[in-house]
């Protein structure tokens, strides 16, 4: 029996089982530890199911509770972003945590921003056009689905926030000529209320996968 103390938090919290591993990483599915010759490794409970159920329970949150959202949650929805992908790994982005009141409430001049100023937190994410000029839009964009994913598997509410003059946001934060407003983040914890629109309606309506997915030929069904 090993005992699973004084291993990483991350660790603790996975299954054991016994085998052979060729690779032994933190970022990989399993770990291997050796242990008086045998070779001990921890499947992580984190299945691919336990993954779709956070991609299905994210929706647009645009009412937020007045708890702050914890700095050890906020650095590891950060640290979500900073591990995203990039053209060329030129990670082309910079992300502004906007807490200050008086900031969020000149965010919300928008017409679909409004509920900004009573959000805990904004993340505006900024793409770097001197940089990487093709790619930092998307690849800011990866960076900031990332971070939603992850504020969603952490219990928090977010939204994408996309009705804000770019020049507006730059001063008011004092960015650099050469960064975009890419998208601003709403986050924090939901006010639990009755959201009788998405009861009645069963929440934001998806197409068909059938009218979205092709199988070798634009059109083709698979
Ligand atoms: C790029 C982008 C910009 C968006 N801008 C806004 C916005 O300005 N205000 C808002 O309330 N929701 C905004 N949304 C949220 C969408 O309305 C929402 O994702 C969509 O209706 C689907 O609903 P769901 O997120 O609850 O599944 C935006 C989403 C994206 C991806």
């Amino acid at each position: 029996m090993i005992p699973l103390v004084g291993l990483p938090g991350d660790v603790k919290e996975m299954e054991k089982g016994w085998g052979v591993m060729s690779i032994s990483s933190r970022y990989h599915h399993n770990l291997r530890f050796t242990v008086q010759g045998k070779h001990l490794f921890f499947r992580r409970q984190s299945t691919p199911m336990e993954f779709f159920e956070t991609v299905k329970s994210r929706k647009s949150v645009r009412a937020y509770d007045d708890r702050p959202v914890p700095d050890d949650v906020l650095a590891k929805i950060l640290e979500s972003a900073r591990l995203s992908p990039s053209a060329k790994n030129l990670q082309p982005w910079h992300f502004i945590v906007v807490r200050d009141p008086a900031k969020r409430a000149a965010l919300s001049e928008g017409t679909w921003a409004k509920f900004l100023k009573d959000t805990p937190v904004v993340i505006v994410g900024c793409g770097d056009g001197k940089a990487s000029p093709h790619w930092n839009t998307i690849d800011t964009s990866i960076a900031l689905q990332t971070l939603v994913l992850a504020a969603t598997a952490e219990g928090l509410g977010t939204c994408w926030v996309g009705s804000f003059d770019v020049e507006k946001v730059k001063a008011l934060l004092k960015i650099p000529e050469n960064y975009d407003v890419i998208c601003l983040i709403a986050l924090g914890y939901e006010r639990k209320k009755m959201d009788l629109a998405r009861t009645l309606t069963g929440g934001a309506k998806r197409k068909a996968i059938k009218t979205i997915v092709s199988y070798d030929e634009f059109g083709r069904q698979g």
